[in-house]
């Protein structure tokens, strides 16, 4: 299989280039929202707004009518995020979820223009419905509302929301908190990666190339993405007009369990492994995140002896950058600043990058290498490697 994973470098990356004649079936506007189902909503807002700058939005529970869960919708600049935790209650789908996959990524929300349309498109073309369009009514106008299954227990809702102006959501309120810690300048959601299991990445490439129109930006085999003890595989997706960004990960063959499986077993399955938001100033952003306790990978201080040979010329401060553990890349369209938080919940599967691009759109390729020996390195503090 491996023989037949294409290569696409060198190129710049853009749609038109691979997919001349890609038909964008599935227009998205963008990400709408990221909602993860969590042990204790109220506590893990409290957490990205002290943590990662994340600003009260939403709250939807029992003083707004909604029974069965509770959610709390943090907002900074373009990313917004749901945590929901169930309320007691037969056949709650929540309890499930958290008790299989602990907290992580329910739902990946994009914002799209036809929400009857995009639900259409996907099933018609194989995708299995996660709940059908409907629309949901406030003073402040409608939202329509669609859902299909993706991998593992994890779901794509298409959001219309042109004929809505309230604040997030019918069946939400405006969540005013008195507790508003400045933001760190995250701007908006660069890319999103899921981990599947073995041999999946070529039939979660096949689903998001037929069923939603997306093309293969780029591969990277094993042989781009291995260390002494470890490798996996990753295939980008990306839609039509490049706004979102899929690379699908899956395990590959290494002397011992690579970062993929570990996720997958603690997991319980398929799932987000990260999400990756812009900054524009990652140094700015990053400080002010360790001041407020987030954890970064640790990046060994020998990495800083060569970057600068293979990045060449940049802007930064590479003193600055290596007191921050902060990487970098390069290649044919600019550089890329990029770093990696420990993984955010208390099993080691979903984590955080924050990205700086500067010119590149790519994803970090010269990195793969020092960063996944710091992850094989918490790894064996785990005893899972
Ligand atoms: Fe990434």
């Amino acid at each position: 299989m491996r023989d037949d994973l294409t290569k696409i470098n060198n190129t710049r990356y853009s749609l038109e280039k691979i997919f001349p004649d890609a038909q964008d079936f599935l227009p998205l506007l963008g990400t709408d929202y990221v909602e993860y189902y969590v042990g204790n909503a109220k506590q893990a807002a409290h957490y990205y707004k002290t943590a990662l700058g994340f600003q009260s939005l939403a709250y939807a529970g029992l003083e707004t009518g909604v029974t069965d869960r509770t959610s709390y919708v943090v907002v900074q600049d373009k990313i917004r995020l749901v945590f929901t935790t169930p309320m007691p209650g037969e056949d709650n789908e929540i309890f499930d979820h958290i008790q299989k996959h602990g907290d992580g990524v329910k739902v990946v929300a994009l914002w799209v223009d036809d929400a009857k349309s995009a639900w259409e498109e996907t099933t018609n073309r194989g995708a299995e419905s996660y709940f059908e369009p409907r629309t949901e009514k406030d003073a402040n106008g409608e939202v329509v509302k669609s859902g299909i299954k993706i991998y593992g227990d994890t779901v794509h809702i298409f959001v219309e929301r042109k004929n809505y102006n309230g604040t997030f959501m019918p069946g939400f309120e405006k969540w005013e908190s008195h507790y508003n810690p400045a933001p760190v300048g995250l701007k908006y959601i660069d890319h999103m990666v899921a981990n599947v299991g073995w041999n999946e990445m070529n039939i979660w490439e096949k689903f998001y190339n037929e069923t939603m129109g997306f093309a293969n930006l780029i591969t990277f085999d094993d042989k781009d993405i291995s260390t002494q003890f470890t490798a996996l595989m990753s295939k980008v997706m990306t839609n039509g007009n490049g706004r979102i960004k899929f690379p699908i990960n899956e395990p590959a063959e290494g002397k011992k369990k690579s970062q993929i499986e570990e996720y997958l077993d603690f997991y319980d399955g398929p799932g987000i492994q990260h999400v990756a938001v812009a900054t524009d100033d990652i140094v700015s952003t990053v400080s002010a995140m360790k001041e407020r306790g987030v954890e970064f990978l640790y990046v060994p201080g020998t990495y800083y002896d060569t970057v600068g040979d293979r990045v060449g010329e940049i802007a930064e401060d590479m003193a600055i950058l290596k007191e921050n553990g902060i990487l970098v890349d390069r290649d044919d369209e600019g550089y890329l600043l990029q770093i990696f938080t420990k993984p955010l919940t208390d099993r080691p599967t979903l984590f955080f990058e924050i990205i700086q691009r500067k010119g590149a759109q790519s994803f970090g390729k010269g990195n793969f290498k020092a960063l996944f020996e710091s992850i094989e390195a918490e790894q064996e503090r785990r005893g899972t490697l």
